[in-house]
């Protein structure tokens, strides 16, 4: 499957990844809500790359399960890692004193999430968002 890796170093390239998720979304038939859902977690998982882990990647990937199309979005850095995963996932939990919305809100808005962490190796936070089937629509 088709697949664009970003390199994440300075604000900038948050802004490119965000439209290249946007055009992936497009390509796949993603409407417009799921879309801008598509764009919040890029720039989400981008923020953190740079304000936790000094940089990473960003990879978007085009995915199919059992005809179901869909796009993977997968955040990986050498940074210090995150020594607890459930408190980084509940609200208002942030170490640089911002909101600490991300990664719940992350977790949220797309129907796939999980994370991998090693303090002193790094963090992969990997997240998964499925076209709706026909039942699904409007929501
Ligand atoms: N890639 C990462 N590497 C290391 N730690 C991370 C990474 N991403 C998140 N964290 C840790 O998880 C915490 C919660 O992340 P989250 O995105 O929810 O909040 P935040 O980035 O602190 O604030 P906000 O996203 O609301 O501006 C962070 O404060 C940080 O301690
Ligand atoms: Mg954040």
């Amino acid at each position: 499957m088709q697949s664009v890796v970003c390199n994440i170093q300075r604000d900038v390239d948050v802004y490119v990844a965000i439209g290249r998720g946007r055009d992936m979304a497009d390509a796949i038939g993603f409407g417009t809500i799921d879309r801008t859902r598509i764009e919040i977690v890029i720039l989400e998982l981008t923020r953190n790359l740079l304000a936790h882990a000094g940089g990473g990647v960003i990879e978007l990937e085009r995915v199919c399960r059992a005809e179901r199309e869909g796009l993977a979005i997968e955040a990986r850095d050498n940074g210090p890692g995150i020594p607890d995963i459930s408190l980084a996932l509940r609200d208002g939990y942030s170490t640089a004193h911002t909101l600490g919305a991300g990664l719940p809100g992350v977790q949220r808005l797309m129907d796939e999430f999980s994370i991998d962490s090693v303090v002193g190796v790094g963090t992969r936070v990997r997240a998964v968002k499925w076209i709706p089937q026909r039942s699904e629509r409007f929501r």
